[in-house]
């Protein structure tokens, strides 16, 4: 008998009922970008992450994008982070123009390695060290990165932290949940990921209510009020239709 490694219409087949329930609804709404849909979700995933706040976006990718973005990480700016990842970690921290630099994983758990993290801030000359400003641990396998030590490592260099928790939806450490111990969690809702939309999708946890409104702002271009931009963000708005895939799965 062939096991598939992933079997998405095995799934569906449970849900189908509920999702069609849900698409109808979205469809006879005709409300399909953002709006109630999507905020009713990003109360359920803040509330389950344990986080204050959850902004839809439209990609796991976008939400590491929009997270360096409201950091003001730019071309000046190093950001360090595991190589041992899929690439949007590392193509969204050059796609802000910053310059990636890489620590080792741990050997026992695959995740960023507490004490390389420490090493190459400390074999940091420090004209490279004032150019630092972020680090984006990647909770793989059901586990997060040992977030203690690099907590205290980023508070004692006033770094950012983004959590690239785009596969670790649900996973807990010293009992916090995933996105809640940096200041950005970011989820993807890839169809294949652990919570997956019907095509792409992701989320930001932050328990910063002025981060919150600056990744509400920069998901809409700027805008605050509507056409109102004092900001340059781009278009990172999740759909209403994968907020209801998702939020269908999520119970
Ligand atoms: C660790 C990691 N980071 C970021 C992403 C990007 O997420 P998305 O495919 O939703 O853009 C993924 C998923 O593909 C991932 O596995």
């Amino acid at each position: 008998m062939k096991v598939p490694l992933l079997d998405l219409k095995g799934q569906y087949s449970v849900i189908k009922d509920e999702i069609l329930k849900a698409a109808h609804e979205v469809f006879e709404s005709q409300y399909f970008i953002l709006g109630p849909r999507v905020e009713s979700l990003e109360k359920e995933i803040a509330d389950y992450c344990f986080s204050k706040y959850a902004v839809g976006v439209s990609s796991g990718t976008d939400a590491l994008l929009i997270s360096l973005m409201v950091s003001d990480i730019d071309s000046q700016n190093t950001v360090i982070t595991v190589p041992h990842t899929f690439f949007a970690t590392v193509g969204s921290i050059s796609r802000v123009g910053a310059r990636p630099i890489f620590v080792d994983i741990d050997p026992e758990t695959y995740n960023m390695s507490p004490e390389g993290l420490e090493r190459t801030i400390d074999a940091m000359p420090r004209a490279e060290l004032a150019r630092l400003k972020g680090v984006v641990p990647v909770h793989l396998y059901g586990q997060c990165a040992d977030m203690d030590p690099i907590l205290k490592i980023c508070k004692d260099y006033n770094l950012v932290v983004i959590e690239d928790a785009a596969q670790a939806i649900g996973a807990e450490y010293n009992g916090k949940r995933a996105g809640s111990m940096g200041d950005f969690g970011c989820f993807s809702f890839f169809p294949s990921k652990n919570l997956g939309a019907f095509g792409d999708g992701g989320i930001v946890t932050t328990g910063s209510e002025k981060l919150y409104e600056k990744l509400r702002m920069l998901r809409g271009h700027g805008s605050h009020p509507k056409y109102y931009h004092s900001l340059i963000g781009g278009n990172f708005r999740l759909d209403a239709f994968q907020a209801a895939v998702v939020s269908v799965k999520f119970f």
